[in-house]
């Protein structure tokens, strides 16, 4: 259950938790039309650390750009705002979720007089997929429903029309017991979980569906790709027939939510071992080294959230 901090940040200036509110005929109650990114915010021995703080932010004006949404701050001010937030609300690691959405005023579907409200708000969160899915690994299945056909709703933006097909995925999912579901896109090929990319792992290689296939451009994602090349673990983008899930050593989600999790069974069919594949184990010891500040930070990807100098200091 969501835990109210201090603050959320809206248009500039810091508000009440409480008074975070927007009216019921808002374009986006009605049509989905928001666009948002989920950041987390790292506990490390330095203080807490924002991941990738730029790079979903510049997501969020990609985002925006391609719904003709106008964003009132620049990525740098929205980077500084989001800090900021992390700060004065006092939390030390959590998740912190960025909106830009339209707002009230013309109620029909071509977006008029409705003014973009932006709002960022940070919470607490745990675990994703539950607290031993990083470790044991998830029960997943195949969803019977296909992410969006390109030229449809797109991929590449991360806007909250899309997350109804997410809801379908993940509802679907846990109506039969299951952790998750993968969707196929529309040629029948694997895309993504429902909030999670997917990368799957056979003889010492890694595969992950191109851009092309309906995916969101995951910021863990393309961490994973960085950090497996560091490795030397080879990365190939290319399109994954299903049936290349089951026969796979290894598959795991990536995701800001999920961070790297282990998949260890595909609609009841055993993947590897059955638990967590050395490969994936690797990449998860190098992620988490990097974000908890236990391995440089070479990539710039954290960005600090430096407590409250005392009046004098
Ligand atoms: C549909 C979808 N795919 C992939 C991801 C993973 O993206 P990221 O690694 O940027 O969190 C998410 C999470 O935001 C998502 O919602």
């Amino acid at each position: 259950m969501l835990k109210p901090t201090e603050k959320i940040w809206h248009n500039g200036r810091l508000i009440a938790w409480d008074d975070a509110k927007i009216h019921v005929l808002s374009h986006v109650t009605s049509y989905g039309s928001s666009v948002f990114e989920g950041l987390r915010c790292y506990a490390t021995p330095a203080g807490p650390a924002i991941f990738r703080a730029r790079d979903h932010m510049r997501r969020l004006a990609d985002s925006a750009k391609i719904y003709r949404i106008e964003l009132h701050h620049t990525i740098d001010q929205l980077v500084e705002a989001m800090v900021e937030l992390v700060r004065v609300n006092g939390l030390d690691s959590c998740y912190v979720r960025p909106i830009a959405l339209r707002g009230y005023g013309d109620v029909g579907v071509l977006p008029g007089n409705n003014p973009t409200e932006m709002y960022i708000a940070c919470w607490e969160w745990g675990k994703y997929l539950g607290d031993e899915a990083l470790s044991q690994g998830v029960d997943v299945c195949v969803s019977s429903w296909n992410r969006m056909a390109p030229n449809t709703l797109p991929a590449l933006a991360k806007a909250g029309a899309n997350y109804m097909n997410s809801q379908l995925i993940r509802m679907e999912a846990h109506a039969n017991g299951y952790a998750e579901g993968i969707a196929l896109d529309e040629a029948g090929y694997v895309s993504e979980g429902s909030g999670e990319n997917i990368f799957l792992v056979r003889d010492g290689k890694m595969y992950t569906p191109p851009l092309g296939a309906s995916v969101l451009p995951g910021i863990t994602r393309e961490t994973v790709i960085t950090l497996a090349h560091a490795l030397e673990i080879p990365v190939v983008e290319t399109i994954v027939p299903r049936e290349m899930l089951y026969i796979a050593d290894e598959v795991f989600f990536t995701g800001t939510a999920a961070e790297i999790t282990p998949i260890r069974s595909i609609d009841r069919i055993t993947i590897g071992k059955g638990s967590r594949g050395p490969v994936t184990e690797r990449l998860q010891k190098a992620f988490f080294d990097v974000v908890n500040r236990k391995a440089p930070d070479h990539h710039g990807w954290l960005t600090a959230v430096k407590a409250e100098q005392p009046v004098g200091a």
